[in-house]
C-alpha cells in the first residue's frame, strides 16, 4: 500500500494533531518523520482536551500502530512526561508505540546550548522553542550524535560523555549567562533514559517497508510548517528539519514513488511564532481580536502567535513544494464576524507585483497586494454538513481553491474531532 502524508502548510499551529486523529481510523500505522518536543500538537474529543509533543497523534486509537521514524529527534525526559501524561488514559502504549533505533536523542546539554546559542543572537534571535532541536539536529549531520539505536550498547554512557563534556566546552565558549546544574540535569535524563528503554525499539525503516508490502496503511504525520522547513522555510527563522513532503521520505525510509496523497493543512488566516517576516502580519485591533478568538497561544510555549491575513503567494509556494492533493482548511469558524475579510494574491517586491514567494520577503522588500471578501457573521461550530455554510464561507473557499488549483476536502470549525466536515 502508499502511504499518505499530513503537513502543515504555514508556519505551523496549523491543527495537525486534530486532522491526524480525525483521519486515524483510515490507517494502520501513524508515523512521525521529524521534528521533535518542539512540537505541540493539540487533541480534542469527548470533552478531554490533549497535547502531544513527540508522540504520534493515533496514539488515542487503540487499534493503530504509532511509529516515531528516523528523522524525529527525542528528549528522553520530555518523553517520559509525555508518556505519564498518557497513564490515566489507560493506553498500552507499549504494544502500539514503538521508536526507529536510528532517531536522535536530545541530551540536557543540547538543551542548554540552544540556550547558549540563543542568548548570543541578542536581537537576531530566532525565537527557538529552546527543546534542543537545532543543536541536536546539528550533531546528527555533523555525525556526533546519540541515536536511540545506541542505547541497547554496553558503552554508550562513554559516547555520552564525551559528546556532553564538548559541549559545556562550546557553553562556555558562547559566553553568555547560562545558568546550570548539570548533575540534576543528568540525574533526571538517565532515569528518564531507563523507562525509555522498556519501549520497543525498531529499524523502522524495514517494519515500514514489510508493513506496505502486506498492504497496511500509513499516514505519515508533519510538526511544525513548510514555511519552518530548514530548506524552503523562513531562513534562518526556521526549524532545523525539514518539513517539507521530502522530510517523510528521508524521515521514514519510504521511496518517493510510494508516496500517495499529500494532505496539506492551513489556517483560515496565518499565524506565526517566534522571530521573521510574517508579510501579512496585522498589528491592529483585527490581528487581536483573530488572535483572541483563535485562542492563538503556543501549546509548548504559550507565547502569543502572531496573527495575520491569508498569504495566497506562501500557500501556494507551501502546495508545490510539497505536491498537495488536498487541502484541509482549519479555524474558519474563527473568522466569524469579521466584517470583511483579506487574503494576500500577490506582493508588491521591490516596486514590482510578483506571484511567487521570492527570497527575502522582509517588510522592506515586501508588501502584501490584496483581495477583499465578504465576511460572514453565522456561527460555523455548530454546523455539521456544508449545506449549512453562508454563502460568503462558500465563497471565501471557492476563491482559495481557485486560486490554488487543489480542492479543499475539509473544512473544521472547531477543535472538537465532531467539528469536522467533509466537502
Ligand atoms: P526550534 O525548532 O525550537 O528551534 O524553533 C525554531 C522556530 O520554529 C521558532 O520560530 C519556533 O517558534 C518555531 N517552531 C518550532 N516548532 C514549532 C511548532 O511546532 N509550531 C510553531 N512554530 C514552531
Amino acid at each position: 500500500m502508499a502511504v499518505d502524508l499530513l503537513l502543515g502548510l504555514q508556519w505551523g499551529d496549523e491543527g495537525k494533531g486534530k486532522i491526524v486523529d480525525v483521519l486515524t481510523s483510515n490507517y494502520n500505522i501513524i508515523a512521525r518523520f521529524q521534528g521533535g518536543p518542539n512540537a505541540g500538537h493539540t487533541l480534542e474529543f469527548d470533552g478531554i482536551k490533549h497535547v502531544l509533543r513527540t508522540i504520534p497523534s493515533g496514539i488515542f486509537h487503540e487499534e493503530s500502530i504509532n511509529v516515531i521514524g528516523n528523522g524525529v529527534v527525542i528528549d528522553p525526559v520530555v518523553f517520559v512526561k509525555e508518556l505519564e501524561g498518557l497513564d490515566k488514559y489507560n493506553l498500552d502504549y507499549k504494544k502500539n508505540l514503538i521508536i526507529s533505533r536510528k532517531a536522535h536523542i536530545i541530551l540536557p546539554t543540547h538543551r542548554l546550548l540552544d540556550a547558549a546559542s540563543e542568548a548570543s543572537k541578542g536581537k537576531a534571535k530566532i525565537g527557538s522553542t529552546l527543546k534542543g532541536i537545532g543543536p541536536t539536529y546539528m550533531d546528527k549531520t555533523g555525525r556526533n550524535g546519540i541515536r536511540i539505536g545506541d542505547l541497547e550498547l554496553e558503552n554508550w554512557q562513554d559516547k555520552y560523555r564525551a559528546l556532553a563534556n564538548k559541549h559545556e566546552a562550546m557553553i562556555d565558549f558562547y559566553n553568555v549567562d547560562v545558568q546550570y546544574d548539570l548533575a540534576d540535569l543528568e540525574a533526571e535524563f538517565f532515569a528518564a533514559v531507563e523507562t525509555l528503554k522498556r519501549l520497543t525499539f525498531i529499524d523502522s525503516e524495514e517494519y515500514l517497508h514489510q508493513a506496505q508490502k502486506n498492504g497496511k496503511t500509513i499516514l505519515a504525520e508533519g510538526a511544525q510548517g513548510s514555511l519552518l522547513d530548514i530548506d524552503f522555510g523562513t531562513y534562518p527563522f526556521v526549524t532545523s528539519s525539514n518539513t517539507t513532503a521530502a522530510g517523510a521520505c528521508t524521515g521514514l525510509g519510504v521511496a518517493p514513488n510510494k508516496v500517495n496523497e499529500v494532505f496539506g493543512i492551513f489556517k483560515a488566516y496565518t499565524t506565526r511564532v517566534g522571530s521573521g517576516p510574517f508579510p501579512t502580519e496585522l498589528f491592529d485591533e483585527t490581528g487581536l481580536k483573530m488572535a483572541k478568538i483563535g485562542n492563538e497561544f503556543g501549546a509548548v510555549t504559550g507565547r502569543p502567535r502572531r496573527c495575520g491575513w491569508l498569504d495566497l503567494v506562501a500557500l501556494k509556494y507551501a502546495v508545490q513544494v510539497n505536491g498537495v492533493t488536498q487541502l484541509m482548511m482549519m479555524k474558519g469558524d474563527v473568522l466569524s464576524g469579521f466584517p470583511k475579510l483579506k487574503v494576500c494574491t500577490a506582493y508588491n517586491y521591490k516596486g514590482e507585483q510578483i506571484n511567487h514567494l521570492p527570497y527575502n520577503i522582509e517588510a522592506e522588500n515586501v508588501t502584501p497586494i490584496y483581495t477583499e471578501m465578504e465576511g460572514w457573521k453565522e456561527d460555523l461550530t455548530e454546523m455539521t454538513e456544508v449545506s449549512q455554510f453562508p454563502k460568503a464561507l462558500n465563497a471565501y473557499i471557492d476563491f482559495l481553491e481557485k486560486e490554488l488549483e487543489v480542492p479543499i476536502k475539509i473544512v473544521s470549525v472547531g477543535p472538537d474531532r465532531k467539528q469536522t466536515i467533509h466537502r
